[in-house]
Formats: C-alpha cells, structure tokens, sequence
C-alpha cells in the first residue's frame, strides 16, 4: 500500500503515522506528502525522513477542481492507494474524493457529528459541553460528513480552555489516527454504501482504539 498524506500546518499527526510506519504498526508506505503551504512545518518531517513533497499553490490554477484535477494526474503517477489528510485546510472537490472513495480519511477535532468546520473546541466551551473530542472518518464530499470510524472522547474541566483542550485532544489524535490507518491499510475496514464497516460488520458505533 501506498500513502499519500495531505497537510497544512505543523504536521503532528503525519508526524505520528511516520513514525507508525518506522515502527512496523502500519503496513504500507507513505509514498508521498502533499501540502497546500509551503512553509508548512510539517514538510520538515516529511523531508527528514527521506518522503517525496509535493507543495502546490492555489493561485497557480483556475479553479479549486483544476487544482484537484492535477493533483489526481499527481497520486495516480505515484500509484497512490490511500489519501490520509492530516491538518488539510482545503475542501477535496467532488473528483478526487470520488477517486478515492473509502481510501481517504480525516481527521477532525469533535465528537462528529456536532461541530464541523472551524473553531470546534472554542464552539465545545461556549456550549459547556461536558466532552470533546477527536474523530476519524471516510472523506466524502460533504465538509466533515462521511461515515465515522473511530473516536475518543476528553473530558471538558472546568478550567479547560482552548489551549489545554487543544493539547488533550491532540495527544489523543497521536494515537488514534495511526490506528484508523493501519485498519485501512489491512482492509480491516472499508466503506460500502457511505457506511462504515469494521471486519465485516456495519459500525453501529464507532471505534474506541
Ligand atoms: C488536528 O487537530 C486535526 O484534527 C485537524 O487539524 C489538526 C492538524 O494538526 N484536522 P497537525 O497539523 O497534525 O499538527
């Protein structure tokens, strides 16, 4: 198997499915990592571990579908099985998501379904939720909407703020994410008519890795 994994910012979680990887968790190869920034700090571990960068601008296209056309032509060059985003801030147009339908998931800081798209701790706090919390899921075109695989729950304290919950969750993100990868790597678990299924069976409720 073959990973793409796309990202934005500081990398952590790429960061941790490399090290996955190394460790033998993972039963595939992270073939190449794409950023929409190119000075996303995450490129570093990329680079530090000998990992193809593929860094591409916006402005360099017509259109968000001509960006994504190419980046198709890209993976498909690099006979790439899995997308893994991780930390990619941009919406995947309808193409590429259907190129790679149930091979490509995010990861995303909620307890999906509540909370997708932007400032989801801050949103948590204001609401006084008792938990937040972190999820996994197969990408469709929809922001923040395909099937759920797996999640893990942190605890809201009272003197949580956004930092402290943004450092909980991430720590969990670490773990889990690498997980969720190496199920799909193994084909553990798959997504059939927008629903995910784990060894066979239909999640009734997502993972707790
Ligand atoms: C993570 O919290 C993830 O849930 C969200 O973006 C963040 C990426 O962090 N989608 P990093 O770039 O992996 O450090």
């Amino acid at each position: 198997m073959k990973i793409a994994v796309f990202i934005s910012g500081s990398g952590s979680n790429l960061n941790s499915i490399i090290g996955a990887v190394k460790a033998g968790d993972i039963n595939a190869e992270i073939a190449l990592v794409v950023s929409n920034k190119k000075n996303a700090y995450g490129l570093n571990y990329a680079r530090e571990n000998d990992i193809e960068t593929l860094v591409f601008k916006q402005k360099d296209f017509a259109s968000r579908e001509q960006a994504d056309s190419w980046l198709l032509t890209q993976l498909i060059a690099h006979k790439i099985d899995i997308v893994v985003l991780a930390g990619y801030m941009r919406i995947i147009t309808k193409e590429l998501v259907e190129a790679f339908a149930g091979k490509m998931l995010n990861i995303h800081p909620s307890l999906l379904p509540k909370y997708t798209g932007l400032d989801t701790y801050q949103r948590a706090l204001d609401a006084g939720d008792k938990y937040c919390g972190t999820t996994v899921h197969f990408v469709i075109e929809k922001l923040d909407a395909g099937a759920i695989i797996a999640q893990t729950k942190v605890t809201i304290e009272a003197n949580d703020n956004i930092e402290t919950l943004t450092e909980k969750v991430k720590q969990q993100e670490l773990k889990l994410y690498p997980k969720v990868v190496a199920l799909l790597c193994d084909k553990k678990i798959y997504l059939k008519d927008d629903k995910a299924f784990y060894l066979g069976e239909e999640l009734a409720q997502p993972l707790a890795l």
